[in-house]
């Protein structure tokens, strides 16, 4: 089914002018790494299947080949209903240009799982796990990336599972849910310490981050909270109230596996890949090796349109995995109005040394297109 939608989209993005997705991330629809059982992302949405198929007797119907194309409606449903009309400015949609992946003017590259949720309720179901590739324009470090993997989980719950607990729908559900995921954090990462942090999500009310204290510090694990009943009605189920989350694979399986820098998830290099097996969470990544990096600094007047999202596409477009981060290290605005950044490029192959010619070719090959394709004077 993806395969089609390549083949369809391919001769859409000729001349659709709205497309905004280079090479780099269109040749990774279709990996599908939450789908291969030996690889970190698909070894721990399994063991999460796990958890969900134990505490709810099989209940869960799981969904992991959705196609990560999908309508601008689903998202803008979900992202804007619940705005005031007046708080949806003009400037939003541009915001959007600048963090998410148009295929056209009508269709992105998912930036979450969550735009799955209105259709799978529509269709009737009640407890689901959806899991899937996600795609956001984003800066660049150890662990950004723009296409990573995300798993959401709803859960329907009718009026007779809460007339005789005393507490109305939303309470309900709201303590049914921190028990679930709090059982969920402990069987990933045993007897820590959680705490609950209120949050905003336009999609659930009250919407909750759950966070875990590991290795010294509190992390972020997941967002949740209680559907809005707007979304449940939508889906004809007025009587009802849900539960949501949706977390991020990389982030808990960086942690998990000891994965220390988020482009290894892509490599095909088996000195990683031979690590992981089928079924095996507790496993610590070795490192093969860690190649020296290289920096390479770059000062340029900006103008207006200028965004640090624009940037590193383009550095990714020309250093592909090359390219470990971008990072703003100096800023500053002269006395005629003019704003000057230097942005620091650290190159480092996770696999091999690199060259100082392979470095300077592509230090310059990224000067000249950020010179041509943004608004901005190299100083
Ligand atoms: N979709 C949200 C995100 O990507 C996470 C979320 C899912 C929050 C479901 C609430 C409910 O950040």
């Amino acid at each position: 089914r993806v395969l089609t939608r390549l083949l369809t989209l391919d001769v859409v993005r000729e001349n659709e002018p709205t497309n905004n997705v280079p090479d780099t991330i269109f040749s990774k629809l279709g990996t599908q790494l939450h789908r291969r059982d030996d690889h970190p992302i698909g070894i721990l949405k399994n063991a999460i299947y796990d958890y969900f198929d134990a505490n709810y007797s099989g209940k869960f119907v799981k969904f992991d080949d959705l196609s990560p194309i999908v309508s601008v409606k689903a998202i803008i449903n979900l992202f804007l209903q619940n705005f005031d009309d007046v708080l949806v400015p003009a400037d939003h949609v541009s915001r959007s240009y600048n963090d998410t992946y148009y295929v056209d003017s009508q269709t992105v590259l998912r930036c979450h799982t969550s735009a799955h949720q209105t259709e799978l309720l529509r269709i009737g179901h009640s407890h689901f796990l959806v899991t899937g590739d996600v795609y956001r324009r984003d800066s660049i470090d150890s662990t950004h990336y723009p296409v990573f993997h995300q798993m959401e989980g709803v859960r329907v719950l009718s009026p007779d599972e809460w007339v005789d607990s005393g507490l109305d729908g939303t309470s309900y559900a709201a303590k049914d849910l921190k028990n679930s995921l709090e059982g969920l954090a402990r069987k990933l990462f045993g007897d820590v310490e959680m705490r609950w942090i209120d949050t905003y999500f336009p999609f659930t009310n009250p919407s909750f981050e759950l966070e875990i204290y590991f290795q010294e510090k509190w992390m972020e694990v997941l967002g949740c909270g209680v559907t809005e009943p707007e979304i449940l009605k939508r889906s004809g189920k007025i009587h009802s109230v849900a539960w949501a989350f949706g977390l991020g694979l990389e982030r808990l399986a960086m942690v998990l596996f000891d994965i220390p820098d988020i482009r290894l998830f892509w490599s095909t290099d088996q000195r990683f890949i031979s690590q992981f097996s089928d079924g095996k969470l507790g496993i610590k990544f070795k490192p093969f090796s860690k190649y020296p990096p290289c920096y390479k600094d770059m000062s340029f007047w900006i103008s207006d349109s200028f965004t640090e999202n624009n940037l590193c596409e383009i550095v990714r477009g020309i250093a592909g995995d090359l390219v470990e981060e971008v990072r703003l290290i100096d800023n500053f605005t002269n006395k005629k109005g003019l704003t000057s950044h230097c942005y620091r490029i650290v190159y480092r192959s996770m696999e091999r040394s690199l060259t100082d010619e392979e470095i300077n070719q592509l230090q310059g090959d990224v000067r000249d297109a950020v010179q041509s394709k943004l608004m901005i004077t190299l100083r």
